[in-house]
């Protein structure tokens, strides 16, 4: 039951003692404070008592678990949770995404606009492991306008191409001089009807000729808060170990666009997680992993949809 829970929440084995902690220490103030309020009203005990009792404690026990979430550091997972309960009884509107200012760079993208459900080419870049990568490709199997074509890969044996192999996705690994002569591989995203390019751990920086081939539609994502923590050599371990060194109580994910600079292109969105002082790099990159797999998919599809 507790791993389900922490796969469900996304939150680690210690954050989920501090979950429940502050659940059942929210629920007991929200009895004591219910009763309190009760007397205070003096209500009729043998008249709608308990009707009144069970309105006052719904009230209260949001209140109750926010205030006792902040000295347990869990305040953001219960705002977040608390937001979700909301929209489902439908007393908040629908999440918006951090990406306030996403309208805009729709108009940039140029997709999908009045277009109907025309499929949607996506080419995956990834050097290494390519979690993410498989994560997108499980997202988009069943989708009606969002295709994954193609993985491009710069490092021959890396993990993503077994991934894109076992998806019998077509995959192709790049040449260093080629690619950064910028439209040597054009000739292969126009066969596969590239619309999109999505960077999934890709180490080298995209030659500014690919992005006037893609403009406004290439993007990354970084496992940090921009504009913190990225640039040049910032990746992977390096940049939680840096994270860590500052003292950083608080990191995250930002998904951006690319330009021609490293982790530099306009945020589309920001997901943060707490930093615990016992945080490794290896601890910490799970915990951003988790970020990564939730939103990465989803805020492409958004992206691609509206
Ligand atoms: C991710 O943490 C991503 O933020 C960064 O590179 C990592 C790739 O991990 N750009 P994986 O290969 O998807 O597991």
């Amino acid at each position: 039951m507790f791993q389900r829970l922490q796969q469900k929440w996304k939150v680690n084995g210690f954050q989920l003692i501090l979950i429940l902690c502050t659940f059942a220490i929210g629920g007991s103030l929200t009895g004591i404070v219910g009763k309190k309020l009760m007397n205070l009203f003096q209500i009729d005990q043998r008249g709608l008592w308990l009707l009144i009792y069970i309105i006052v404690v719904t009230l209260v026990w949001p209140f109750a678990v926010m205030l006792i979430s902040v000295p347990f550091g869990q305040y953001q997972f219960f705002a977040g949770y608390l937001a979700k309960m909301g929209r489902r009884i439908g007393l908040t509107g629908k999440r918006v995404q951090q990406d306030t200012e996403k309208s805009k760079y729709n108009d940039n993208l140029g997709l999908c606009h009045g277009q109907g459900k025309e499929m949607i080419h996506i080419a995956i870049f990834a050097s290494g492991a390519g979690s993410n990568a498989k994560k997108i490709i499980d997202h988009f199997k069943n989708s009606d306008h969002i295709n994954i074509s193609l993985v491009v890969c710069n490092k021959p044996g890396a993990g993503v191409s077994a991934i894109a192999a076992n998806e019998n996705i077509p995959s192709i690994v790049i040449d260093k001089d080629q690619f950064f002569r910028g439209d040597a591989y054009t000739g292969v995203f126009m066969e596969k009807k590239i619309g999109f390019i999505v960077l999934a751990g890709f180490l080298w920086k995209i030659p500014d000729k690919l992005i006037e081939v893609f403009p406004g539609k290439i993007i990354n994502i970084h496992p940090a808060l921009l504009p913190g923590f990225g640039g040049k050599g910032m990746y992977g371990n390096y940049v939680h170990e840096a994270v860590i060194a500052a003292g950083e109580k608080e990191s995250g994910i930002t998904i951006h666009f690319v330009d021609g600079h490293y982790d530099n292109g306009d945020i589309i969105f920001q997901a943060k997680c707490h930093v615990y002082e016992n945080d490794t790099a290896a601890t910490l990159a799970e915990r951003i992993h988790m970020l990564e797999y939730e939103h990465y998919p989803r805020v492409i599809e958004k992206l691609l949809s509206e």
